[in-house]
């Protein structure tokens, strides 16, 4: 089982409109709901993939029964933590005519400490069940800077591997924990090396040194450049074949979900690549955030390449 951790979730509002106008009435053409925050993301992808899925994180009030009701997938087993505060919304406009978004997101609600002490209940429960964990986004208001620091050595105590992808000062506090796998993207690299991260060269350098520091796979997502891994056995150049991009927002989530996977199924470190690879860039294929379709999967898969270097 995957265990998938979302502390911050939120509704995801989708309101497609002709034109966005500032300080007019304007009636929206589509609205759609989606139970969002990265983990999410995660967990349908990884469940799309064929594997069960646990999903935790901090849901409460009526937008928080509407957030759960919209995990329909079957192998997502729910086991959120309910809060007295209400569950935050997000709203996305879209502009058919730009083909530009507008986000608007909102803070959310502190947790009490009552609300993190059953989390943690729960998430101790959860742990024997888990193959892999893997903990996604920001974290809400309330929870101590070392939040995620203290989930992975809840997890390692067990023997569990921990997949990280956040950023900022969460992701500083946590890498010090050594979970198995992070996946920063450019920005995200930038934020936790130092010397220059333009290049790819100077990108390695700065994963081997986080390498070195006691992080087993570091793995820094490149877009359409696809993937570059530092770890043990050497660096792993990922790339994804040309396509026609429809979306790409989650795609780095569903690169995590493919970690997931391959930890799961006992892969080697060039199969989970290239499972991560080909599912990531067959989420850009869909309009929907973290979502994929099994036969753009399986016919990118043999497309992607894995190259490998010495250390
Ligand atoms: N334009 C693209 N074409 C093909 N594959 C892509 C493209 N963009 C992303 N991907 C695939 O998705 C992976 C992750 O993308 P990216 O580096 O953009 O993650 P991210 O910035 O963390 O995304 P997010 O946080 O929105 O989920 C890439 O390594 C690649 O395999
Ligand atoms: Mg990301």
């Amino acid at each position: 089982m995957i265990l998938t951790v979302t502390l911050n979730p939120s509704i995801d509002k989708f309101y497609q409109i002709d034109r966005l106008r500032p300080y007019e009435v304007q009636r929206v053409g589509e609205v759609n709901n989606t139970a969002g925050g990265k983990g999410l993301n995660v967990s349908r992808v990884a469940a799309l993939s064929g594997e069960a899925v646990t999903a935790m994180g901090f849901v409460g009030g009526h937008n928080g029964a509407l957030f759960e009701s919209l995990i329909s997938q079957p192998n997502i087993r729910r086991s959120f933590t309910q809060t007295q505060a209400e569950t935050r919304c997000c709203v996305n406009v879209f502009d058919m005519e730009r083909k530009k978004s507008t986000e608007f997101l909102e803070p959310g609600n502190p947790v009490t400490p009552e609300e993190t002490a059953r989390f943690l209940e729960e998430y101790n429960r959860q742990l024997p069940g888990a193959d892999v964990v893997t903990l996604s986004g920001s974290m809400p208001k309330g929870l101590p800077s070392d939040f995620y620091a203290r989930l992975i050595e809840a997890a390692h105590r067990l023997g569990k591997p921990v997949i990280l992808d956040t950023n900022g000062d969460a992701l500083r506090a946590a890498i010090a924990a050594g979970p198995e796998w992070i996946k920063p993207n450019a920005d995200e690299i930038r934020q936790i090396a130092q010397g220059d991260t333009t290049t790819l060269e100077g990108v390695i350098a700065a994963a081997k040194e986080l390498h070195q520091g006691g992080i087993a796979h570091v793995a820094v997502s490149l877009g359409k450049d696809g993937v570059a891994v530092v770890c043990e056995s050497g660096v792993y150049r990922g790339i994804t074949p040309d396509i026609p991009v429809v979306n790409t927002v989650g795609c780095g989530d569903s690169m995590v979900a493919g970690f997931a996977v391959g930890t799961v199924r006992g892969c080697s470190v060039e199969e989970t690549i290239r499972i991560a690879v080909a599912v990531s860039t067959a989420n850009a294929l869909t309009k929907e955030t973290g979502s994929f379709r099994m036969e753009d999967f399986n016919r990118i898969l043999p497309q992607v390449k894995v190259i490998r270097s010495d250390l």
